[in-house]
């Protein structure tokens, strides 16, 4: 099968074309590399040891999307390419809402035109806002709070629209929880640019040197230890769940957590982090972060009933493949 992948140089894209091309699919990758680099095409290229198509252009340049439906019988689309930086949404919404908004419209007209109608699309924990039940199943209310998480709460809406108007489509909404880690070679990872906003990249760049210090934000949440709880999940298990979803994909719309469904907070994931690498991370406690929540972790049966999917990494994968990734690629 040919999959297009919007977004397949970025950091869950990457990993997700590394399982396509190990399961034999045919992949077809499109960037503008505004988030990520050209070097990641040779690293998926080296894991793999197989090849691609790759396009570099920006999704809202619809004449030159179109070229890439004409050139491959493109049959399934997996749909990352977006900006997701919180803060800067909140600073720059209108760059928010044309880059995620537009880009995705564009490609839903041309994916009609050209009659390819299935799509998997990568939503987030973020949609379901502050949750008032946990674990939170995909039944929860929906909410945002900031301009990334309503571009993608709208994006749901355009999806479902699309859907009630046309019921040749097979729609498969994936919300992801927190996904860090790396893929194990270290050739492939999250490199975000300047200082980092997740805690993950943050306490890798002070592991290795990089930033002094890392900011708890804040321990007086009504948690085990009074900091954040997150539904940590390796990278490499969410890539392998967009697997699934293509292989179960058919006409209807339908949404799965991708989560672990267990919860850590900030200080076990430092001391996880500590353990399996045998390094410090300086930390200091702090305010809290203005729009976090206390905790947030999925009710992930409906992917492993529907999709036979579950995570399968644990915390110390996600903490010693995200150090190694970073340490095998200081010096680029
Ligand atoms: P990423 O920034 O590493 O990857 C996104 C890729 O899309 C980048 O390579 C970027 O260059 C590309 N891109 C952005 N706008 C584009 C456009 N207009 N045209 C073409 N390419 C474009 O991000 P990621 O962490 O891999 O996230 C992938 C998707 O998953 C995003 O939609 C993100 O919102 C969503 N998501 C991520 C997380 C997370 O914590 N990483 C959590 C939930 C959901
Ligand atoms: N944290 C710190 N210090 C830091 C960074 C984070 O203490 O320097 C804490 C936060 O307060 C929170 C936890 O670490 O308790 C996780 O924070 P992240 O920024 O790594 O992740 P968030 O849960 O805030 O948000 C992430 C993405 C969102 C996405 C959401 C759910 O940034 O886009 O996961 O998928 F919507």
């Amino acid at each position: 099968m040919k999959v297009l992948v919007t977004g397949g140089a970025g950091y869950i894209g990457s990993h997700t074309v590394v399982e396509l091309l190990n399961q034999n699919y045919e992949v077809i990758i499109v960037d503008n590399f505004s988030n990520s680099k050209k070097s990641v095409l040779n690293s998926i290229r080296e894991i793999t040891g197989k090849d691609f198509k790759f396009y570099e252009l920006d999704l809202r340049d619809k004449e030159t999307l179109k070229k890439v439906f004409v050139e491959n019988e493109i049959e399934c689309v997996i749909h990352f390419a977006g900006l997701k930086a919180v803060g800067e949404s909140v600073k720059e919404p209108l760059v928010y809402y044309d880059n995620n908004l537009m880009s995705t419209v564009t490609l839903l007209e041309v994916m009609k035109e050209y009659g390819c109608k299935k799509i998997v699309f990568s939503s987030s924990a973020t949609v379901y806002g502050n949750p008032k039940v946990l674990p939170i199943t995909e039944e929860a209310s929906l909410s945002t709070t900031n301009p990334y998480g309503t571009t993608k709460l709208m994006i749901e809406m355009i999806l479902s629209d699309l859907y009630k108007a046309d019921n040749d489509f097979g729609i498969t909404v994936l919300r992801y929880f927190n996904p860090i880690g790396a893929h194990s070679s270290g050739f492939i990872g999250e490199d975000p640019n300047g200082i980092p906003n997740n805690l993950m990249p943050y306490i890798v760049k002070v592991a290795s040197g990089e930033l002094p210090i890392l900011s708890v934000f804040g321990n007086d949440y009504d948690t085990h230890d009074g900091t954040g709880v997150r539904d940590y999940i390796h990278v490499v298990d969410l890539a392998k769940g967009h697997i699934k979803a293509i292989e179960h994909l058919s006409k209807g719309i339908n949404y799965y957590n991708l989560g672990t469904g267990t919860g850590y907070s900030v200080l076990d994931i430092i001391n996880a982090f500590e353990g399996v690498n045998g390094v410090r991370v300086n930390y200091k406690i702090v305010d809290r972060r203005p729009g976090d929540i206390a905790t947030c972790y999925a009710d992930a049966s409906k992917a492993l009933n529907e999709l036979g999917w579950a995570a399968s990494l644990g915390i110390e994968d996600m903490c010693k493949d995200s150090y190694n990734y970073v340490l095998n690629n200081k010096n680029n």
